[in-house]
């Protein structure tokens, strides 16, 4: 790698931590007055660009038509061995065209009262077809071993691909992928459900708020068909914790308020 590409990835990497922190905007301590400072350029009005359409990719033209047919083929599996082949034989996400091994479904117990949704695959999960195997999912183990909850869980993503350059994956495709991700929660059938990260944690709340703000506290998950509902609640992703390992703490404290939550024998709030 160049060095100036070695620049670009840390660049990248750092702005991607501070938007998965919640940061938005970028300000010096004190402000500037570039009108007074005889600075201030009027900015040019922007040039007409034509409007570049991109190219359909195979199968995923017509994103309603993707979601019509993974919710098809999410209602007919009746087991998680049939949503597994027919998340894998699905062409309508099109993460699955952009330079994904396989798919990757789930790991975990098929009854676990907890069921832990992060964000996409990353490279090892996508090697090796497995969710959360990478150092993130180490991480993630060990906590989830510190709390007692190595075999309650049930762990799984917001898409089933890998995104291109491990990008956070778009609203649409987990869109497309939501159908199957619903099944799966069908058929685990947990008590409450753990997200890992804004991604999941926007995805499957429709909130808008950064994670440090979503943590720690307790929603209603409700499914699309509106016939399912569980407490839910958003983490910090063990992705995020290794590059800031001073956030563990936050994160631990979310893992022993849910894990509370889960031993009690009434489970309310
Ligand atoms: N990060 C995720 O969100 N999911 C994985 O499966 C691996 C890393």
């Amino acid at each position: 790698m160049t060095q100036a590409a070695a620049l670009d990835r840390t660049a990248e990497s750092l702005l991607a931590f501070w938007a998965e922190a919640g940061v938005d905007a970028m300000l010096l301590d004190t402000p500037i007055d570039k009108i007074e400072a005889g600075k201030f350029v009027a900015p040019k009005p922007a040039e007409k660009k034509p409007l570049l359409v991109a190219a359909p990719k195979p199968g995923v033209s017509d994103i309603s038509a993707a979601v019509a047919q993974a919710r098809h083929l999410a209602a007919e599996a009746k087991d998680l061995d049939a949503l597994k082949a027919a998340i894998a034989g699905f062409d309508g996400c099109p993460l699955k065209f952009e330079g994904a091994r396989q798919s990757v479904f789930a790991r975990g117990a098929v009854d676990a009262p907890l069921l832990i949704i992060g964000e996409g695959p990353g490279p090892e999960e996508d090697a090796r077809g497995e969710p959360f195997i990478g150092d993130a999912g180490q991480l993630l183990d060990r906590m989830l071993g510190a709390a007692g909850l190595t075999d309650r869980v049930f762990i799984t993503n917001t898409v089933f691909w890998r995104p291109p350059g491990d990008r956070t994956p778009s609203l649409q495709e987990q869109q497309v992928c939501a159908p199957f991700l619903e099944r799966a929660i069908e058929l685990v059938a947990p008590k409450m459900l753990l997200l890992l990260g804004a991604p999941s944690a926007k995805a499957m709340l429709k909130r808008d708020e950064g994670i440090l703000s979503l943590r720690g506290r307790w929603f209603e998950w409700r499914s699309e068909s509106g016939h399912l509902e569980l407490p839910a609640m958003p983490t910090l992703h063990p992705a995020f914790l290794l590059w800031q390992p001073g956030a563990k703490k936050k994160a631990w404290s979310d893992l022993l308020t849910l894990t509370e939550r889960l031993d009690r024998p009434d489970r309310g709030a």
